[in-house]
């Protein structure tokens, strides 16, 4: 289905759960967010029933998120049950990948399509400071096992961090010379971090590093943009002379056409469906669900109502829900 402005929108991002084993620092509060009530929350079943009538509304891919998806029990069901919806043909998670290795062969038997893994050092003790519980080495074997079980290509996402991890950035870069992943670096969003993150931590406000300034500082390594005739998904791809695999910037505050491509929506674990991570306006779908109404006037709703263009630039950010309520 199009948009007001004529953006395909076929593309769903489900946060299955709030709750996360990780409190990375520009993400959550330390102490974490409080577990809602099991009745708040979606039932697969509820899941599946918005997917349904999604794919009949011209969406064809999914994406499950959080929180940390995989601490949601039985989330293995969960990616079965939505592969046999028809007119899926693309199932993905976004993970941290703390229990990925544990899960990476089930998920693959119940047709998971492949992963992306959050990872945002390559140093064990930073790691363990930007995510106060991590351990990198778990993450890593996470990131073996899904290579090992065919969740491919598989995707790294770094979120920059000016002053913590940027001065790692080629060091993220050169894992694609040997590895045919994607190596994607993200733009820190100020989206309710805007609080100091503890100790050794500078302002959140001078933690922002555009992808233009990264370019430019990293020129040297010679970086050559792939030919995107049509870009799919956000991130501008690049390429290291000889690698396998492939470098990609997504950014939502330095690309001016970063909304223009966006083909989304996003779907929270309370059931509220929203055209925007970045706009507070969503629609409620649990309880016309539970009362049997029918959604998919409210989806259309939702895709016609979705903004032309994000006002963080504005400085105007959601307010109604964080990061991890959203799902990233
Ligand atoms: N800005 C950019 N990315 C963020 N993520 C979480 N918070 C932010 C933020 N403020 C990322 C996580 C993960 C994905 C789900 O969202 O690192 O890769
Ligand atoms: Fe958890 Fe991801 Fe947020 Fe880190 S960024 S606290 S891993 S949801």
């Amino acid at each position: 289905m199009k948009d007001s402005i004529g953006r395909t929108i076929n593309y769903l991002r489900i946060s299955v759960t709030d709750l996360c084993n990780f409190r990375c620092v520009y993400c959550m509060p330390a102490e974490g967010v409080k577990p809602r009530e099991h009745s708040e929350m979606m039932r697969f079943e509820e899941i599946v029933q918005v997917v349904r009538v999604a794919a009949e509304n011209g969406i064809s891919k999914i994406r499950l998120t959080g929180g940390e998806p995989l601490v949601r029990h039985g989330i293995v069901d969960l990616v079965r049950m939505i592969r046999q919806v028809s007119g899926i043909n693309e199932i993905t998670i976004t993970t941290n990948g703390l229990l990925l290795a544990k899960y990476a062969e089930a998920l693959k038997d119940a047709g998971l399509t492949r992963v992306n893994v959050s990872l945002d050092t390559l140093k064990p003790d930073l790691f363990k400071k930007i995510t106060r519980y991590g351990e990198l080495a778990t993450v890593w074997q996470g990131i073996e096992a899904a290579e090992k079980h065919g969740l491919l290509p598989l995707k790294l996402n770094m979120v920059m961090v000016a002053g913590i991890n940027d001065n790692e950035i080629p060091d993220f870069m050169n894992l694609t010379m040997q590895n045919a992943w994607h190596v994607r670096f993200i733009e820190l969003m100020p989206i309710q971090n805007q609080v100091s993150w503890g100790d050794g931590f500078p302002d959140p406000s001078e933690c922002y590093i555009s992808t233009g300034a990264v370019l430019e500082r990293y020129q040297h390594m010679n970086l050559k943009p792939v030919y995107q005739p049509e870009q799919l998904g956000p991130a501008k791809l690049y390429q290291l002379p000889g690698a396998r695999g492939f470098v990609g910037f997504i950014s939502p505050l330095d690309d001016d056409h970063f909304c223009s491509r966006c083909n989304r929506l996003r779907l929270t674990a309370d059931g509220n469906l929203r055209p925007c991570l970045m706009s507070d306006f969503e629609v409620p779908l649990l309880n016309a669900i539970r009362s049997g109404e029918d959604i998919s006037v409210l989806i259309e709703k939702v895709i016609k109502q979705k903004p032309v263009r994000h006002e963080l630039i504005l400085n105007h950010t959601p307010e109604n829900r964080n990061m991890m309520q959203i799902g990233g």
